[in-house]
């Protein structure tokens, strides 16, 4: 079965309850394709969750950002994955570059995270990509099979996991990958998917590309084989993120 185009909205930690009201709105009223060419998963702070999931309408679906890594419990400060399915959350990105680098989020915890929120039954974008020290020094695929390594570690069922590749270089920097730098890895992970977990699940994972994702950069990026999506940050608080989300039809 062909994979699905995914297309996700990371709001990161931006929105007054005014804004994400417009954001919401824009995205109402929005002709895109139908959800059988695009699956549509934005992404508010935790905050705005309930707010955004009762506003938004019943074809796109809402992603908290992150989750504990086990039961909740005298944890100050966190939310749990049983909290987000409670309230009725499916999806959840885990292991964003933001976490592993300021909150020193490491692999192995990023995988306990994708296995325990998995276990609770929600869907995770689980996110995985290279410095730009890294990529200079040749590692971009080391890098990203590590990460990707500690994620398999737990997790025996992939069904429910997409796969963010968002180079640390290219978020918020206004410098995308070049379609060729995002197949290249793109499809490295796939072949590391095939050598290390199964052919199945190489090729039904969807494999989704972040950093500077543009209204202007996404058709050229979604034409590649490998690239099945986006993670979108800046422009998913923007009217632009529909164009992105029309991208989809460039695989049809
Ligand atoms: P930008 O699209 O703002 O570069 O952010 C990408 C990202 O981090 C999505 O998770």
């Amino acid at each position: 079965m062909a994979r699905k185009f995914f297309v996700g909205g990371n709001w990161k930690c931006n929105g007054t309850t005014e804004e994400v009201k417009k954001i919401v709105t824009m995205l109402n009223k929005a002709e895109v394709p139908s959800d059988d060419v695009v699956e549509v998963v934005v992404s508010p702070p935790f905050i705005f969750l309930s707010f955004v999931k009762s506003l938004m309408r019943s074809d796109f679906e809402v992603a908290a950002q992150n989750c504990w890594v086990r039961k909740g419990g005298a944890f100050t400060g966190e939310i749990s994955a049983e909290m987000l399915v409670n309230l009725g959350i499916p999806w959840v990105i885990l292991g964003h570059s933001e976490r592993r680098s300021l909150l020193k989020e490491s692999d192995e915890f990023v995988g306990d995270k994708v296995s325990y929120a998995l276990s609770q039954g929600l869907k995770v974008i689980a996110c995985v990509g290279e410095t730009l020290e890294q990529r200079e020094s040749g590692s971009t695929m080391a890098v990203v099979a590590a990460q990707t390594k500690a994620i398999s570690d737990k997790v025996s069922n992939w069904t429910n996991v997409v796969l963010a590749y968002e180079p640390v270089w290219a978020i918020g920097t206004g410098k995308v990958a070049t379609p060729a730098q995002a197949q290249e890895v793109h499809s490295d992970l796939r072949k590391w998917l095939k050598d290390n977990v199964s052919a199945e699940v190489a090729e039904s994972t969807r494999i989704i590309y972040g950093g500077s994702v543009n209204g202007a950069n996404c058709k050229e990026l979604a034409a590649q084989p490998d690239v099945d999506g986006f993670l979108v940050g800046g422009a998913s608080l923007k009217p632009e993120f529909i164009d992105i989300i029309k991208s989809a039809t460039v695989k049809q």
